[in-house]
């Protein structure tokens, strides 16, 4: 059984791009709810909750955060960047896992993942201080030697390998090449004793294949499932994205 994290900051950024600037006095017409849709999708087969909280607060908020861990019942993956603000943050809600994403760009590499290579010292006193505090750490990489090697050098327990250049390439002649990388780096995970998750970019269509690849966890999936959420409702799209992950 491949787990299903439902990644809800894009019901954030809807919400926000009306109520940005709204001020307190909107009462609580704020809508959508990103905490409230949480709920209906773990009503619906969710396993668990995916969250980023981004520096600039550009659609998931604090308050958002803090509502998810105190009322859904799946787990809650704080996506973030490595930072002393958000390792304190982190520290504080005590979420079950935090995955670590890159936002500033010397943090990324070409493909998009946290560069695990570039920012050694600053990922393992993150990944230290959240083992410390019995939180599971996920570092979000390219699927890279180097950096799943490195990953589990820094007892990070869980990495999510980046499935956008793969998903962006579906259509094109680099599709089986990035598919392949994908598989290797699994294997990779594996064999380095890491939880292999993935995400970005995952649909209604790619995952077909996507679920074929080797000791998957967990995929992270947000866009595809909101959007279909517009026009099928939260649960038919929960349920109908697992059924196609779990055949
Ligand atoms: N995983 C990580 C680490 C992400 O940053 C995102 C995008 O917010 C996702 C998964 C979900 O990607 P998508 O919205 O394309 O499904």
């Amino acid at each position: 059984m491949i787990l299903l994290g439902l990644n809800i900051d894009h019901c954030a950024t809807v919400r926000q791009a009306r109520y940005r600037t709204a001020a307190e006095s909107t009462g609580g017409a704020v809508e959508p709810d990103p905490v409230a849709l949480a709920l209906v999708a773990e009503r619906a087969g969710a396993d668990g909750i995916t969250a980023h909280l981004r520096e600039d607060r550009r659609h998931m908020l604090d308050r958002d955060i803090w509502r998810l861990r105190e009322s859904i019942a799946t787990r809650l993956n704080l996506e973030m960047a490595c930072t002393a603000e958000m390792v304190k943050l982190a520290l504080e809600l005590k979420p079950d896992s935090v995955c670590l994403v890159p936002e500033s760009r010397e943090e990324i590499t070409t493909e998009g993942g946290l560069d695990v290579v570039g920012n050694r010292e600053r990922v393992r006193d993150c990944v230290a201080a959240m083992n410390a505090a019995g939180i599971k750490t996920s570092l979000f990489i390219d699927p890279d030697e180097p950096q799943i090697e490195l990953a589990a050098e820094l007892k990070a327990p869980w990495i999510e390998l980046h499935t956008g250049a793969y998903a962006n390439a579906y259509f094109g002649p680099e599709r089986t090449r990035e598919f392949h990388r994908l598989r290797l780096g699994c294997a990779r995970g594996n064999e380095c004793g890491l939880v292999v998750n993935a995400g970005h970019g995952i649909n209604y269509v790619n995952i077909a294949e996507v679920r074929t690849l080797p000791h998957l966890h967990e995929l992270n999936i947000g866009h595809s499932i909101i959007s279909r959420a517009l026009f099928t409702g939260i649960e038919e799209a929960v349920g109908t994205m697992k059924s196609r992950m779990n055949p």
